[in-house]
Order: C-alpha cells, then sequence, then structure tokens
C-alpha cells in the first residue's frame, strides 16, 4: 500500500473523488494528509469529515517558499509519504519539495497541455474560442504546468458553454481520470520497488 498526500487550495472535489476511490478500493493506497495553503478552504472541511489530517499554512507567514516547504516536508516524512498529488493546488512548486519528492509529484490541469497553463484554463480556452479543451495529468516539475503528461482527455467546447458549464464538463471527466491514473501510478512505484529490490 503506498502512502500519498494531496495538496489543494479551494474545493476539493477532485480531493473528494480521490479519498472515495481510496475507500472503495479503486485506488490501492492511503491518503495519509491533506496540505493546504488557505486555511478557509473548503478542501479542509472535506478532509476533517472524512477524518483525514490535514496541515494548512500561510505562504506569507514564512520568510521564503523553501522554508514553507521544509515544513511540508517534515510533515510528509513523519507520514512516510511516498508521492504527492496535486489537485488544484495553486501554487508553483519550489525546488526543495522537487528534491524531496523527485519525479513523484503529480498534478491535474483542466486544459489541454501545452494549452492554456496557469490561472482560469477553463476562461482562457473560451476566450481563444477553440472547439476542444479536456484535461492533463503530468508529472510536476519547476515550470508552470509544463513537466512529462501522464494522461490527457478531450472535451468538446459547444457553443451554448459558459464558464460554469464548460467547468463542469471538464471535472466530471477529471474526476474519472484521475483515480485511475493515481492508482495506475501506485503500480509504478511498486514495480520499480521490486525492481530495485531483485538488482540489490
Ligand atoms: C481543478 O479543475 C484542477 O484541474 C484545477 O483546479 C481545479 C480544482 O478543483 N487546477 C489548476 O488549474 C492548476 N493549474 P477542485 O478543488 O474542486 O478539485
Amino acid at each position: 500500500m503506498k502512502k500519498f498526500a494531496v495538496f489543494a487550495s479551494g474545493n476539493g472535489s477532485n480531493f473528494q473523488v480521490l479519498a472515495e476511490a481510496v475507500n472503495n478500493g479503486l485506488i490501492e493506497g492511503t491518503i495519509e494528509l491533506v496540505v493546504c495553503d488557505q486555511p478557509n478552504a473548503f478542501v479542509v472541511q472535506r478532509a476533517n469529515e472524512l477524518h483525514i489530517p490535514v496541515f494548512t499554512f500561510q505562504a506569507k507567514n514564512y520568510p521564503s517558499k523553501a522554508d514553507f516547504e521544509k515544513e511540508i516536508i517534515n510533515e510528509l516524512q513523519q507520514r512516510d509519504v511516498d508521492f504527492i498529488v496535486l489537485a488544484g493546488y495553486m501554487r508553483l512548486v519550489g525546488p526543495t519539495l522537487l528534491e524531496a519528492y523527485s519525479h513523484r509529484i503529480v498534478n491535474i490541469h483542466p486544459s489541454l497541455l501545452p494549452s492554456f497553463p496557469g490561472k482560469d484554463a477553463v476562461g482562457q480556452a473560451l476566450k481563444a474560442g477553440v472547439k476542444i479543451t479536456g484535461v492533463t495529468i503530468h508529472f510536476v516539475d519547476e515550470g508552470m504546468d509544463t513537466g512529462p503528461i501522464i494522461a490527457q482527455k478531450a472535451v468538446e467546447i459547444t457553443p451554448d458553454d459558459t464558464h460554469e458549464t464548460l467547468q463542469g464538463k471538464i471535472q466530471q471527466v477529471e474526476h474519472s481520470l484521475y483515480p485511475q491514473v493515481v492508482n495506475q501510478m501506485i503500480q509504478q512505484l511498486d514495480r520499480s520497488k521490486k525492481e530495485e529490490e531483485q538488482n540489490k
């Protein structure tokens, strides 16, 4: 059983589906911690209701990103967290955390990257007038929504779509895709560990 942490900043609907997938056995792992940079975010309430520990922080209370990331790493290591799942964590991951969890941080983004990185990808797609957008799950590197792509799924934009309806369609896809990809990641980590042990 691999242990993971979910990082989020807002509503936490992706966290919720990941937690449900853990509970019903679709994900063969456990969520050890929710990390949230917005103490009043709804995701905190969701985690409390599910009795999953939460670490909240406010970036403004630390001299630098490295300082709060060191504290996060401490929290993760205390719980033997193997990998990190970003689910609406609206902050760039810094070198401190990237080094500690090298190739073990994944993110979900509401567009077909490399199109529309950054904030409000749904609004960006509507403004650009594209007919197809979607969802991307990728490994996290130092850039903004730039790491190697793991999975993508397209979503059609219809003429009657508003920001709200398009966001709803995208989230529906996110909610079915993310648990599957997180479970694939767990299987991959297990395979790598077995190979490592065999090569010892
Ligand atoms: C999700 O749609 C996710 O793709 C997006 O934030 C939303 C969080 O929703 N992430 C980004 O835009 C990252 N650049 P949720 O809080 O309901 O899971």
